[in-house]
């Protein structure tokens, strides 16, 4: 019975985890490509993004792996698990996938907002990590427990380059309001949707990886020893 409760929550937490790390690179390359067009001098925020860019893919990778070992694929969480997912709908009105990076890169109040939903987003990864490596059911895991200390040392660096921008370009630092909207997005994950989808018997398993049509470019990556 505890056996099969510890599989299903790794399996759970493992398939929200590998579905956010996907959309992560998956929406920093736009972030990328309106930042290189529209701030082509500051090659230093360009090369902190790409380097974001790049661990955001191996810890994918990292998952991707976790999950080929053991001979399964991923279950089927959607952008209704994505914290960014989340954060963009409810900041900007609209989803990831409907947003005109080049629209929000042009206009600085737009950028800044941008800058604190992806700042606070990498700030509660860091935060949950901490947690989820004192967890006693991620403890039994050791490879999991590997891959969260590969994320556990990345993701400080990952918030830099959108806190730099708003200190650079004059962008205010997260309000109390935006603070407690991704707490609301955290609380709204782990105590309604978690459970649901814990419980929920019918719930797939995808039938292809995230990245399984990406070209050959986006699907390069500096793999680290982890995994
Ligand atoms: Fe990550
Ligand atoms: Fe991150």
């Amino acid at each position: 019975m505890f056996a099969r409760f510890r599989a299903r929550y790794l399996d759970l937490l493992g398939s929200i985890y590998i579905y956010n790390e996907h959309r992560g690179y998956a929406s920093i390359d736009r972030v990328l490509e309106a930042v290189r067009t529209r701030w082509p001098e500051d090659k230093a925020l360009i090369a902190a993004i790409e380097k974001h860019r790049a661990d955001e893919r191996k810890h994918y990778v990292m998952f991707r792996r976790w999950f080929e070992r053991q001979g399964k694929m991923p279950l089927m969480v959607d952008r209704t698990c994505g914290h960014i997912d989340r954060f963009v709908e409810i900041m900007f009105g609209r989803r990831i996938d409907e947003l005109d990076t080049d629209v929000v890169a042009s206009d600085d109040a737009l950028f800044a907002r941008l800058c604190r939903v992806i700042s606070l987003t990498e700030r509660r990864g860091y935060r949950q990590v901490e947690i989820l490596l004192n967890h006693p059911l991620v403890r039994s895991d050791r490879r999991l427990i590997k891959i969260f200390r590969v994320i556990e040392q990345d993701e400080p660096s990952h918030w830099a380059p959108y806190d730099g921008w708003l200190k650079t370009y004059g962008g205010r630092e997260p309000l109390w309001w935006e603070r407690a909207v991704d707490s609301f997005i955290h609380a709204e994950l782990l105590f309604l949707k978690l459970p649901i989808l814990f419980l929920n018997p019918w719930l797939k398993r995808r039938d292809e990886w995230a990245d399984a049509h990406e070209p050959a470019e986006a699907l390069a990556s500096p793999i680290s020893a982890a995994a």
